[in-house]
């Protein structure tokens, strides 16, 4: 490694106690103390994951680090702080919640800052560096592997928040991409580790689709997918609040579907299935996902599952599907 990540590896490493201990030991850090206790952190996992709190100054971290010896230049470039036109620097994260993000060796290479006021934008994270690419981290993997490999499973989330929360609430092979779409390097990554990786993104509409497009990925380097499911104003986290570590457990991860099972519904949103030309095509569109299953048993399933759903029978979509596969050859 060379010299200049080392150092940009040291400023981390020295901001990540220095943040954490503000949190959880002073009057600075006492906002976002009590931030996280309002979510419900406990003090162990404020511990675990390092959580901190960069307090509200122009200039405070990059005070500290040039006290202890770093360059401003190489602040800059490990994206903690910024050049303002007259030279001077500002802190990227003030006032904040911070979110140690961990490569898998556990070293503190970015963070993720949130807002704990309304004000700004949600999340600020730092800027790119050799040390941190968005698309080939996931976050919390340092902690969670042990725990995927016993598994052979693993969860997705979209967040930093779900993590916490599920994995305070005892499901510890739990990892999340940080808000942007899974990634190839991501989707092999977990592969090398599990068989099956079940995907849980926010209800919302953004995260069906992003649960689509990741589902597809995860199956193209041989995955297999579950998809858990979650109301449309829901996310793991505000489940876990509501509900539980039980019931999450029960309700969403054991509960989780195939991906064909979550394709038929995904694909419904595309259709008006009053409309008699739409329930075909719609139909004809899972026979075709269908006939690439290539297990009679499980396609039965599903044909038993349409036949119940849209009046044809078992013989005439079984049928259909033997077409579609003879001439798939
Ligand atoms: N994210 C980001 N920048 C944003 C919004 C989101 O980097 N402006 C990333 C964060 O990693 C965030 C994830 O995308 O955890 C999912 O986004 P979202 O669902 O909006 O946030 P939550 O994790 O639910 O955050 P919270 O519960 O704190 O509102
Ligand atoms: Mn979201
Ligand atoms: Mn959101
Ligand atoms: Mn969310
Ligand atoms: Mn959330």
């Amino acid at each position: 490694m060379s010299l200049e990540n080392q150092n940009i590896l040291s400023a981390y490493e020295w901001l990540t106690k220095l943040y954490h201990h503000l949190l959880r030991f002073t009057k600075d850090g006492k906002e976002g103390y009590s931030y996280f206790k309002d979510r419900g952190v406990m003090d162990e996992s404020i511990d675990e994951f390092q959580l901190g709190f960069a307090p509200n100054v122009k200039d405070f971290t990059a005070e500290f680090l040039v006290k202890k010896g770093f360059h401003q230049q190489l602040l800059i470039k490990a994206g903690l702080v910024t050049l303002k036109d007259d030279n001077s620097v500002t802190d990227r994260f003030r006032g904040r919640v911070i979110f140690p993000i961990r490569n898998h060796l556990g070293k503190t290479v970015a963070f993720g800052a949130r807002s704990i006021t309304d004000q700004g934008p949600k999340y600020l994270n730092s800027s790119e560096t050799e040390l941190f690419q968005k698309g080939k981290l996931l976050f919390n993997f340092d902690l969670a592997k042990r725990y995927i490999r016993k598994e052979s499973e693993a969860v997705l989330f979209e967040g930093y928040m779900d993590v916490i929360s599920a994995y305070q609430a005892g499901v510890k092979n739990v990892v999340a991409t940080m808000g942007t779409a899974l990634t190839e390097s991501q989707a092999k990554l977990l592969k090398r580790y599990v068989d099956t990786v079940i995907l849980c993104y926010d209800g919302d509409r953004a995260g069906l689709e992003a649960t689509y497009k990741a589902a597809n990925l995860l199956r193209s380097v041989g995955c297999i997918v579950k998809i858990a499911k979650l109301n449309e104003d829901m996310d793991p986290d505000s489940f876990i609040k509501e509900n539980g570590a039980e019931a999450f457990q029960n309700e969403v991860i054991k509960a989780s579907d195939t991906f064909i099972s979550f394709y038929m519904r995904f694909m419904k949103q595309d259709y008006n299935l009053s409309v008699e030309g739409d329930r075909i095509n719609y139909i004809a569109t899972i026979l075709n996902q269908l006939a690439m299953i290539d297990s009679p048993v499980e396609r039965e399933y599903y044909v038993k599952e349409l036949s119940n759903e849209f009046d044809f029978s078992m013989d005439t979509l079984t049928d259909e599907i033997q077409t579609i596969r003879q001439k798939k050859g």
